[in-house]
């Protein structure tokens, strides 16, 4: 009997080997396994197995059982798992799975695109914090205490976070930042999240982009700040861009202006108005300890979704932010 039950295994699990497909692997169950296979034929013989010997005989004949089963259960994982199972065919005509390839952000896309423009014209880039304090969102830049622009609902105080701390609106800020850091001459932009509590609707959102830019040496001018601009503008928008200055007041600069840049839109060329822009006032040199009789410079800001949605044709700002990958995937 222990060579039947040696034999029994040994063939079992040498012919389950070449096994490949489901139909085959049953008829193996039914000849190893099955009630009339070939295990249950040797039981009979446990008859003439001499006494002492049964208990020995009886633990084999359960480890070839249990052999054959474990193997038996391991051939039909992998059977069943795999495309040779030819009881379940594969459609080849069915769609497949698809990857979910990620894309980046079209306000990252812009951003990036901006940045190496400056760049190349001699900006640093600088950076600086989201939640700020009124001496770099308001009082360096020269908006005094009863400004309308530092009302609690213009702007995202921050409760518990001392009494000046707000989420800046500006990125006028980092200006201040950098001039405090570093000595002139200087020439940076910097980029990043601004935040104000308007009503979202197609045009505003709470939360937006913008990139300013801060050239400061002696004897800078208006030409230095118009020519910049419009090579940033030649340089995103196209050859036929153009940049179009109108008077205007912010309280950081001296004389102010809008900035708007003509640019093509949907075939067309058409003016858009991107943001603010002027020569930095004195009162903020002084601010930062630069001598405004010796040191002067401009200054400008624009909003990074504004130059994106009319670049892509976004018509509503609230779209960049709902996270639906069909709308994000299409700017990649
Ligand atoms: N900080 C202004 C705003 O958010 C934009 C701006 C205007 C920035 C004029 C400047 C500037 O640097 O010179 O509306």
């Amino acid at each position: 009997m222990l060579e039947a039950l040696q034999e029994i295994q040994e063939d079992g699990l040498n012919r389950l080997k070449t096994i490949a497909d489901a139909d085959s692997l049953e008829q193996w169950r039914v000849e190893f396994l099955g009630s009339n296979g070939r295990l249950k034929d040797v039981m009979p013989m446990m008859r003439d197995v001499p006494k002492e010997q049964k208990p020995e005989i009886g633990k084999l004949l359960n480890q070839v059982k249990q052999a054959l089963e474990s193997a038996f259960e391991e051939a039909r994982q992998s059977v069943t798992g795999s495309s040779t199972d030819t009881s379940q065919p594969v459609d080849v005509t069915e769609p497949g799975t698809s990857f979910q390839t990620g894309c980046r952000h079209v306000i990252t896309r812009t951003i990036e695109e901006i940045i190496p423009i400056f760049g190349r014209m001699g900006f640093d880039l600088a950076h600086g914090p989201e939640v700020e304090d009124e001496w770099h969102n308001f009082i360096a830049l020269n908006i005094p205490a009863d400004h309308p622009a530092r009302s609690g609902s213009e702007n995202f105080y921050l409760a518990g976070e001392g009494a000046d701390r707000l989420l800046r609106s500006q990125t006028s800020t980092v200006q201040i930042r950098v001039m405090e850091q570093s000595e002139p001459p200087l020439k940076v932009i910097s980029v990043g999240r601004v935040y104000r509590p308007d009503t979202h609707d197609a045009t505003h959102y709470s939360m937006f982009h913008q990139v300013e830019g801060l050239a400061i040496d002696r004897n800078v001018t208006m030409v230095d700040l118009k020519t910049t601009l419009f090579q940033f503008a030649r340089a995103y928008f196209g050859p036929e861009a153009q940049v179009r200055m109108r008077p205007s007041f912010f309280p950081f600069t001296e004389p102010s202006a809008e900035v708007d840049m003509y640019m093509p839109i949907k075939g067309t060329m058409q003016w858009v108005e991107l943001g603010g822009c002027g020569m930095v006032d004195p009162n903020v040199l002084e601010a930062v300890g630069y001598d405004p009789e010796e040191w002067t410079g401009y200054a400008f800001g624009l909003g990074i979704e504004r130059i994106a949605m009319r670049k892509f044709g976004i018509a509503d700002i609230r779209w960049l932010y709902e996270n639906q990958s069909g709308f994000l995937g299409q700017f990649a």
